[in-house]
Parts: structure tokens; sequence; C-alpha cells
């Protein structure tokens, strides 16, 4: 099991439980994350599953694929450290992510 920290936008912060293989977006879902919509299910076509990556793990996650910085284009107040959360594959590796849910998704 992965640890996942959710943190809002007021500073609330959830930690969940992810497993291995699943995303990020459909941890955040199963778990009734607040501000996480994933309109499209994880198809990379909606870019309401936006969540800011903590710095310290930008590395780990990687950078956006080239489609998904077309579609972070939709997104509301992008940052460098924006990602869509659907394309982020949950691995061990990522045990202790923190991630920051944006005001909005759009
Ligand atoms: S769920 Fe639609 S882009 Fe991530």
């Amino acid at each position: 099991m992965t640890k996942i920290t959710f943190i809002q936008p007021d500073g609330t912060e959830q930690v969940v439980e992810a497993t291995v293989g699943m995303t990020v977006m459909e941890t955040a879902k199963k778990h009734l994350i607040d501000g996480i919509e994933a309109e499209c299910g994880g198809a990379c076509a909606c870019a309401t599953c936006h969540v800011y990556v903590d710095e310290a793990w930008r590395e780990k996650t990687g950078g956006p694929s080239e489609m998904e910085e077309d579609m972070l284009d939709f997104a509301f107040d992008v940052r460098p450290t924006s990602r869509l959360c659907c394309q982020i594959k949950v691995t061990e590796a990522l045990d202790g992510l923190i991630v920051r849910v944006p005001e909005k998704q759009f």
C-alpha cells in the first residue's frame, strides 16, 4: 500500500491508502476527495483532475506528457507543478506522495 496525502485549498489534509497500479485520480475518487471531479473518467480529456504535485515529489512523479500538457491548458491556475492526476500511476516509489487540490477545476 502506498499512502497519498491530499491537501485542500484551506489546508485540510486527508491521508489515504492507494493501491499500486491504480491512478492517483482513481484513488481520490475512491476516497471521495473533494475537488477532484475527473469528468472524463481518466482519459486525459477533461482536465478536471488537476492537482499540484508537492515540489519534493516532482521528480518521482515525472512531468506531464505532451497530451497531458495540451489538456492542462484548459485547467484553472496552472503552475509548474500542475499534473492531471489520472495520468499519475500509483507505484511503491510514490509512498508518501503529497498533492494539493486547486481552488477550483475550471
Ligand atoms: S480525469 Fe479527465 S483528464 Fe483526468
